[in-house]
């Protein structure tokens, strides 16, 4: 048997810093757990349209198909804004979710403990918080037809359009469904029914599989803006979130910060069953690119080691080893490791993004 193989797309911004450290844990795993894996890397997002005039190579996609998984750091950056959207960044990032199928996007919001007085919220609202947002990530409003700008009279008109198939419905629904079976079985679905046919069919579709093939999963429904505010309220109220790309795309945002920082925050977005067994899969961080903190040595690199421990949880049938290095990140706050984004009201002396690595290697060791 072959070794499980990565592609790495670092990308742009903190994304090669923090993705450094990233590679570092995955020689950890190869070197001390018997688990090596074959690692490719490529470019994508503004470092592929400097070297190739796209944000994503035809050679790139294909790669992306063949692996077991591909790990992402982030894309895009001032230097770009005035591209053509076709040839954004952001257009790499979206081409590799579509043409991966990749509809179901897993967001969680853990709160840990050390980070409690962090947030933004107060602390008995945050601590212990546990939740999973999963986003649609296919369809919806990013990439429903006919959208552009054109004139009208004398007059630009730009448009989007909302766009959901019950299909693409369904199978993102049964996704969060499944998890939620495997977590606290309560699902909370949001969308803007009163305002939106869209929401309606997403409405039906997700009362319908449930009725049909999840009734014991306690299933309810909100409008999205009230979920906005029902996350800053009282987020420990949710177990489970699904809901439409857009609204995912807020949703998470907000809830990131419920965790103490962006930089806290992975992701893993799933597609259909490959070949082998395995999902179509992109890990990837929720934060960006971070123009402001580039090369640095500031960046936070967790978010993008935790999603790591999603690949090895979700890719790599290795709950085990996701666990471990999950608990190594939090064993290395509650020391007080803290990288600038991470400091307190009360300030202190941050750590370096390699210094970060550095904490959480050594606890890794201290695990074995
Ligand atoms: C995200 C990001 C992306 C999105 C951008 C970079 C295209 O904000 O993953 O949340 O809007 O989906
Ligand atoms: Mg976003």
């Amino acid at each position: 048997m072959s070794n499980p193989s990565l592609l790495i797309l670092a990308g742009d911004g903190i994304g090669p810093e923090v993705m450094a450290e990233v590679k570092r844990i995955i020689t950890w795993y190869g070197d001390k757990r018997d688990m090596p894996f074959d690692i490719s890397e490529d470019l994508v997002g503004g470092c592929a349209y400097d070297k190739h005039g796209t944000p994503l190579t035809d050679e790139t996609m294909a790669k992306a198909q063949e692996v077991d998984a591909v790990l992402l750091g982030a894309v895009g950056g001032p230097k770009y804004d005035d591209l053509d959207f076709s040839v954004k960044p952001e257009r790499g990032l979206l081409r590799l979710r579509k043409e991966m199928d990749l509809f179901s996007n897993l967001r969680p919001a853990q709160c840990f403990d050390a980070l409690a007085d962090f947030s933004s919220l107060k602390r008995e609202i945050v601590a212990g918080l546990d939740i999973m947002i999963v986003r649609e990530l296919t369809s919806g409003v990013y990439f429903g037809e006919p959208r552009g700008i054109h004139m009208e009279g004398n007059e630009r008109v730009g448009i989007n359009t909302q766009r959901y198939t019950e299909s693409e419905i369904a199978r993102v629904a049964r996704s969060a469904f499944e998890l939620a079976r495997r977590r606290s079985n309560k699902v909370c679905s949001m969308e803007k029914a009163n305002v939106m046919e869209s929401g309606v069919l997403w409405r039906q579709v997700v009362t319908e599989i449930h009725e049909k093939e999840y009734a014991d999963v306690q299933l309810s429904h909100m409008y999205a803006d009230n979920g906005a505010m029902q996350l800053v309220r009282n987020p420990k109220q949710f177990d489970v979130i699904v809901t439409d790309n857009l609204f995912g795309d807020l949703l998470s945002d907000a809830a990131a910060m419920l965790t103490g920082s962006l930089g806290m925050l992975p992701s893993a977005s799933l597609g259909l069953p490959m070949a082998n067994g395995r999902p179509k899969a992109l890990y990837e961080p929720v934060h960006g690119s971070a123009p402001d903190i580039t090369g640095q040595g500031k960046a936070n690199p967790i978010a993008c080691i935790l999603s790591f421990a999603m690949a090895l949880r979700y890719s790599f049938d290795a709950g085990a080893e996701a666990d471990r290095l999950e608990a190594a990140v939090e064993q290395v706050l509650a020391d007080g490791a803290r990288t600038a984004d991470l400091l307190g009201p009360d300030g202190g002396s941050p750590i370096s993004t390699t210094q970060m690595g550095d904490a959480i290697l050594a606890a890794l060791d201290a695990s074995l």
